[in-house]
This record gives structure tokens, sequence and C-alpha cells, in this order.
């Protein structure tokens, strides 16, 4: 049951193929055998959210999938989430924009998240931004300007100015956006796929 497995997956657009172990993680073929390290593993256990991809349009956490579940799928990483190599999509853009970051450790996780949010839900109400970001943990920001940031984004996609962050007078509280929303366990951007 143990022995390795081939597996094919539509990464970025690219089809790629390994070698793998059964216990191997989604996260960990996609860092050590596609060498596509802009995923990250933090909490590697399914809480941090640093570690989110998209395995066929949905957010996954890639430390809570096996490769091999993944085999015959589209994956997108934070490496295929521009529209082409040197840009940046406008979800990274407003994270830079609105200074949504500072070490950056959880930024993939939270551009890959909110680029999956933002396609169910493209005009999102404040509650609903803190909601769909409570599955993804950030230890620096104070989520201030990562909301900031998708607030942006529903504004350029609307047609409106990008302006850098919230009207004045709309600027959310500081505080982890877990406050006042449903656990981790309920968070709504993250979902895993059946086992095959
Ligand atoms: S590393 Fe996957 S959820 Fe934290
Ligand atoms: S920017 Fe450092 S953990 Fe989020």
């Amino acid at each position: 049951m143990s022995d390795p497995h081939p597996i094919t997956m539509t990464v970025n657009g690219q089809q790629r193929s390994a070698i793998v172990e059964p216990r191997k993680t989604l996260a960990d073929v996609l860092r050590e055998d596609m060498r596509l390290t802009g995923t990250h593993l933090a909490c590697e256990h399914g809480v941090c959210g640093a570690c989110t991809v998209l395995l066929d349009g949905e957010a996954v956490r890639s430390c809570l999938v096996f490769g091999v579940q993944a085999d015959g799928a589209e994956v997108t990483t934070v490496e295929g989430i521009a529209p082409a190599p040197g840009e940046l999509s406008d979800v990274q853009a407003a994270f830079r924009d609105c200074h949504g970051l500072q070490c950056g450790f959880c930024t993939p996780g939270f551009v890959v998240s909110i680029t999956a949010f933002l396609e169910k839900n493209p005009a999102p109400t404040d509650e609903e931004i803190r909601s769909g970001l409570s599955g993804n943990l950030c230890r620096c920001t104070g989520y201030t300007g990562i909301v900031n940031a998708v607030r942006q984004v529903v504004r350029e996609r609307a047609g409106g100015p990008p302006n850098g962050g919230a009207p004045a007078g709309d600027q959310p509280s500081e505080g982890p956006p877990t406050q006042g929303v449903p656990t981790i366990a309920g968070h709504a951007v993250t979902t895993l796929p059946s086992a095959p």
C-alpha cells in the first residue's frame, strides 16, 4: 500500500507528473517534487491556511490533501495566480497597495483564498470579507490591510477607484477576523475534496 504511485496534475496550466508515496501531502508534492515553494507550510494540520491552493477551482488546504488525491486534477498555486509572468493579479496588487503583508509568510495562502472567495462572492459585505478570511491566520498585520485589500479589489472590479483602502470613516477595527464569526471549522473559503 505504501508503494509510490505515479500521478499527473495540471499545475498552473502545465501538465506535471511525479511518483509519490501515498502518505505524501499535496503541499509536499508541490514544494518538493515540483519545486513550487510559493505554497507555504506553517501548522501542517489544517489550522493556518498558509498552504491554500486551488484544486479544481476550490480553495483547499494542501497540507490536508494527499498528492495521490490530486491525481488528474487541476491545481493552481500562488505562482499561477497572476495573469502572466512578471505581473500581479489584482488581489496581489491590492495587498501591495494596502500594506496587506509584513513578513509575507501567510500571504500566498491569503491571496489564493481571497481569489477563490471573490469568485464565489464578488460583492461581499465587510462581515462577509471577515468571515471569508477567517480560515487564514496572520501573525503580523492585524488584518486591517488585508481587509482593505479585499475591499480595493471589490471596488476596482466594480469599476471604482482603488484609492488604497477603505473610505475614510469606514475602517475596520484591529484584531483577527475570526472575532465574532464562526470558528475555523466553519470557515467559508476552504473545502476538502472527498476521498477517491
Ligand atoms: S500549513 Fe496547511 S493549514 Fe497550516
Ligand atoms: S504577514 Fe507575517 S504572518 Fe502574515
